[in-house]
């Protein structure tokens, strides 16, 4: 049986994914998916997501030695022990911590599916090794949705491509795809050889150098660094595969 791959670009398509039992992948690339990929690789136990800084605030009081991590307007929030950085992430000593985290659209782009059977954490720096943990969840009989972070209902360049990308991965010939998911495949096609360059191009790649953060965009914008997939629990981001390629 033909599983269907959908390209979901907006929160209410995270809710129809979890309804219909997909499994699902969030992608925010810049930065929310990487940070959280490169936090886990060094070694943090787990993260927490949150949906506002009050909330934030409000947990990391509960328990010693959380880190409170994240960004608004891409900067690190008052009080916040770390940015939403995953260059400063993996210069971090994160061994055994677990880390909440709040970003503006990331975060959001995960509970849309929260609850879900499967939920995914997928970017560029672990694109291979996200689409086979999809693919041999999906055995032939889920759906798969790539839920991409968005705001105010406008989708990202980086997070479009890297869902072409992810779709290219596990998408036979005869796959059956929503348009998005065409679309997205078609896109990373002809972008495949040089998508750093289109990706600089793009609004927030622009809005992160212009704060400063190119070191950041660079840093997401390599394939395959990480063989790694996150999986949002109950209410928690854990390992499900670890390893670097
Ligand atoms: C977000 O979740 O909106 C992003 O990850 C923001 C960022 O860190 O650039």
């Amino acid at each position: 049986m033909l599983i269907l791959i959908r390209v979901e670009t907006d929160l209410k398509g995270g809710r129809e994914a979890k309804a219909r039992g997909d499994i699902v992948v969030v992608v925010d690339v810049l930065r929310f998916s990487s940070a959280v990929i490169v936090g886990l690789a060094c070694g943090a136990d787990a993260f927490i997501p949150v949906g506002t800084l009050a909330e934030a605030r409000r947990l990391g009081k509960r328990k010693r030695g959380l880190i409170l991590a994240g960004e608004r307007k891409g900067v690190q929030p008052e009080g916040f022990h770390l940015g939403n950085s995953p260059t400063e992430l993996e210069n971090a000593n994160l061994t055994g911590k677990t880390i909440i985290i709040t970003t503006t659209n990331g975060t959001a782009a995960l509970k849309s599916s929260r609850g879900a059977r499967w939920l995914l954490v997928g970017a560029f720096i672990n694109a291979r090794a996200v689409s086979a943990a999809a693919s041999g969840l999906s055995k032939d009989e889920k759906g798969i949705a790539i839920i991409l972070a968005s705001r105010l209902g406008s989708i990202f360049l980086e997070d479009f491509l890297c869902a072409g990308l992810l779709v290219s991965n596990m998408a036979d010939e005869d796959e059956q795809m929503n348009d998005a998911a065409i679309a997205a495949k078609l896109a990373w096609t002809s972008a495949e050889d040089h998508f750093q360059e289109v990706v600089m191009r793009s609004s927030h790649a622009t809005y992160l150098e212009g704060l400063g953060y190119k070191k950041d965009v660079d840093f997401c914008l390599r394939k395959d660094v990480y063989d790694i997939v996150r999986h949002l629990g109950k209410d928690t981001i854990v390992k499900l595969q670890a390893g670097k390629v």
